[in-house]
């Protein structure tokens, strides 16, 4: 008796090109197309998807993808950046899957279309943030992009030097900078600023973020507060007591500040405010503000995304799609992070997601007609019934 060969039909992969607004990004670069055909997958990109990353559809050709206008229809699984539009997800067929950024409260048409449609979708922002999954973690590596951006837009606005400078004729001292919150962006903000020869400082409620700061070379601003540590290495929301202390002791740093780096948030809730509009005009004439949480609700009283406003003497940029704004690199690490992910996923050559996996389990969405996602799923849930009448307290 010979053995029975069985053979996978080899998935196809679409990389699909972005149509919202202010979005350059691509979620596959041409040098990792070589990693999926190498795992039995074949690629197909949509025409133009990595043009405005400065990826020419030749170099997707040239690495082994097909330059495909009907990319989306026969593909087993969708790679995008920003959740698929209603009329793509329709256009899927059933029991494909998509990978993409997908905020499910922002996006409930979608989630519920992902659903109907029977499709599996994960979301990239619910990768679990554990040791196992760093490599797939495209909020840090898109944070990473950001705060890079953020220094070097202040360096930009600010009329002046960031660095040191001492000349025959005499010196010129240091920019300073003032970086509110720590995390992935707030920390390579900070580096970045001490590379151009800032001097900076920096501010941030988890207890381990003073530690953090000083190992990138600033100093950190330790206030009379306490720290707040939330689930999973997090912050937590402030109370409005400890937040007008914050403000109050913040106030002095601020007005000495020549630019002003604001990072802070909380994950699930508006972007905590920081600075009061009285504090930017409280800051030196040219100096500038750059508030990188402007699209989830500001740290800075009056930015406003994708703008730069004059604020008295001080110019207030707000951040829009800030990695965007360096497609090329953000488009670069993502991709990585999703060709990891793809491959977390893939077996025998084929697309595979085992749900026993924890970061398969919790970055999954939608799966066979179901939302996966508990706080997505109680987003749809049914209101619940007022309480059984018919006994108790009648008059
Ligand atoms: P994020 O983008 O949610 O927040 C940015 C920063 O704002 C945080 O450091 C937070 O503490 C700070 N913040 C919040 N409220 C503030 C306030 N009122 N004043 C000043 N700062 C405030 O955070 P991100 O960058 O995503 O990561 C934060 C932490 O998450 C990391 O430091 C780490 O503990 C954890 N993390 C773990 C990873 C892993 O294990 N793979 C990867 C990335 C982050």
């Amino acid at each position: 008796m010979t053995a029975a060969t069985v053979t996978v039909p080899c998935v196809k992969i679409a990389v699909v090109a972005e149509t919202a607004e202010a979005e350059s990004r691509v979620a596959l670069v041409p040098d990792q197309v070589p990693v999926l055909t190498g795992l039995g997958y074949d690629v197909a990109v949509e025409p133009q998807a990595g043009a405005a990353a400065d990826f020419a559809d030749e170099l997707y050709a040239g690495a082994g993808a097909t330059v495909d206008a009907e990319a989306l229809q026969e593909a087993g699984l969708v790679l995008s950046v920003q959740p698929l539009r209603t009329d793509q997800i329709r256009r899927l067929r059933q029991g494909a899957a998509t990978m993409s950024f997908l905020p499910v409260s922002a996006s409930l048409d979608q989630v519920a279309d992902l659903r109907d449609c029977g499709i599996t979708s994960f979301a990239l922002e619910l990768v679990p943030r554990i040791s196992r999954a760093q490599s797939m973690d495209a909020l840090s590596s898109q944070a990473l992009v950001a705060g890079y951006r953020c220094a070097v837009v202040a360096a930009g606005l600010l009329r002046r030097f960031f660095p040191l400078n001492m000349t025959a004729a005499g010196t010129v001292r240091p920019a300073e900078v003032v970086v509110l919150g720590a995390g992935v962006a707030g920390l390579q903000a900070i580096a970045t600023s001490k590379r151009l020869g800032a001097v900076v400082r920096a501010y941030d409620v988890r207890a381990a973020a003073a530690e953090e700061i000083r190992s990138v070379g600033a100093q950190a601003i330790e206030l009379e507060l306490e720290t707040l540590e939330g689930a999973g290495g997090y912050a937590r929301e402030m109370s409005e007591d400890r937040a007008a202390r914050q403000l109050e002791l913040l106030a002095p740093y601020i007005a000495a500040a020549d630019a002003l780096i604001t990072t802070a948030a909380v994950p699930g809730r508006t972007a905590p405010m920081l600075v009061t509009r009285e504090m930017v005009e409280a800051m030196k004439p040219g100096s500038v503000v750059v508030d990188l949480a402007a699209e989830s609700g500001g740290n800075v009283e009056g930015a406003e995304p994708g703008r730069v406003k004059a604020i008295g003497d001080v110019r207030l940029w707000g951040a829009r799609n800030v990695p965007s704004q360096m497609p090329g690199p953000a488009s670069t690490l993502l991709a990585q992070n999703i060709v990891n992910l793809v491959t977390l996923m893939t077996a025998e050559g084929t697309f595979a997601p085992d749900f026993e996996d924890e970061i398969v389990a919790g970055s999954c969405v939608t799966h066979d007609s179901t939302i996966r996602n508990q706080p997505a799923a109680a987003l749809f849930a049914p209101p619940e019934q007022p309480a059984d009448q018919t006994e108790g307290n009648h008059p």
